[in-house]
């Protein structure tokens, strides 16, 4: 391989404008004579070797594709790496073979896209001195240093289409729905897909909720001749004694936390009363799969080009962000300082108080 190389990988949880990065930075980065690998299934890729080198035909015609043409992983933190040995798997540091690859590869750098996990990662290699620019990507929209994580106006649309289909079964049953959407311990999908869906009551890990207060919801809109309930609930609303539903613990994960379910036990409380029959539906990967919006098209677009710039000028260690809608770059330290909560107050909490929608208090 001759001319200047650059590694690109995926990491963690698939989101929908992850081929669109990776389209931005193979384009703009021909425009440099730069050769792209791609690494396949995250840092694991790096560390077996197991790599595709980008040309035309795969590095164009992606702009509209779900998932990642790389593979991704959330099992390969080379610092904790599952390695098979005669006692069973054991987790090793194996960030040195990350280095001799990069090195042996003639790389010059590596572009890492992932979630909190995978920019942690790409923070701690960055001081071993490894030449790494992250990509922040989430469908939760739960970091901190942007506005906007590609992936997440596309799951907040699937959200959306799915309370939809659900409102005229409910409608047509006198049933309250629930729709259970993923965001972890952040409410941003549950907020804006119960907002553009128009549902009754959203509820989301940031705010305590009552079976009372859910029930006199209900009630009330019975009352006002509507037999019917839709309710969006994230899967990160803790339960009133303080837990939250959990599907499995999957050790050797950034976070070993399956959550999921809160949507079968809250139907299952509501139908205890008495009052009402109810459904619940986990909306699940759909929220990952499937062709990005035209937003986050254009935002994985201008990640992937900012993501270039930073390795051109070789300012290595930082992440192309959002901030007030301008697209700037912060350092993997401080896009992994903290994560993003929607705010007690946010404004789209009050719109919903103002709706008359049961919002937790
Ligand atoms: O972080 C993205 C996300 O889809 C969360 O919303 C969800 O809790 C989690 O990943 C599910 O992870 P997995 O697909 O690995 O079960």
């Amino acid at each position: 391989m001759n001319g200047r190389r650059i590694g690109i990988l995926t990491g963690g949880g698939d989101a929908p404008g992850l081929n669109a990065v990776i389209r931005a930075v193979y384009k703009a980065g021909k425009q440099h004579h730069l050769k792209l690998i791609g690494f396949r299934n995250g840092f694991s890729g790096v560390i077996q070797r197991d790599f595709m080198i980008m040309d035309d035909e795969v590095g164009s015609g992606l702009l509209h594709r779900g998932g990642t043409i790389l593979g991704t992983n959330n099992r390969d933190n080379p610092f904790k790496y599952p390695v098979r040995t005669e006692k069973g798997i054991e987790y090793k540091d194996v960030s040195p073979q990350i280095i001799k690859t990069l090195e042996e590869m003639d790389v010059e750098a590596l572009i890492a896209i992932g979630g909190d996990g995978t920019l942690s990662i790409a923070k701690e290699l960055y001081e071993l001195g490894v030449p790494i620019v992250g990509v922040p990507k989430t469908i939760d929209n739960d970091l901190s240093a942007t506005d906007w994580t590609f992936g997440f106006q596309t799951a907040v649309q699937t959200a959306t289409d799915a309370l939809d289909k659900l409102h005229s079964t409910a409608e047509s049953h006198h049933r309250v729905m629930i729709l259970e959407v993923m965001g972890r311990y952040a409410g941003w999908i549950a907020l804006y897909s119960g907002m553009a869906g128009g549902a009754d009551i959203i509820l989301i890990p940031e705010r305590k909720w009552s079976l009372d207060e859910i029930i006199q919801a209900i009630e009330y809109r019975k009352k006002l001749g509507k037999s019917f309930s839709m309710i969006v609930v994230a899967e990160g609303v803790k339960l009133p004694d303080g837990h939250w539903v959990t599907q499995d613990i999957e050790e050797g994960r950034s976070d070993p936390i399956r959550l999921g379910g809160i949507g079968q036990i809250l139907a299952k409380m509501i139908e205890d009363t008495g009052k009402t029959e109810s459904r619940s539906l986990v909306l699940g990967h759909l929220q990952r799969g499937g062709s990005p919006i035209a937003y986050d098209r254009i935002l994985a677009t201008q990640y992937g080009i900012k993501a270039l710039d930073l390795v051109l000028d070789r300012r290595y260690g930082n992440v192309p962000v959002m901030q007030s809608g301008a697209i700037t770059s912060i350092s993997l330290k401080e896009a992994t300082s903290q994560l993003k909560n929607v705010p007690m107050e946010h404004e789209l909490i009050q719109c919903a108080k103002k709706l008359g929608i049961y919002i937790g208090h």
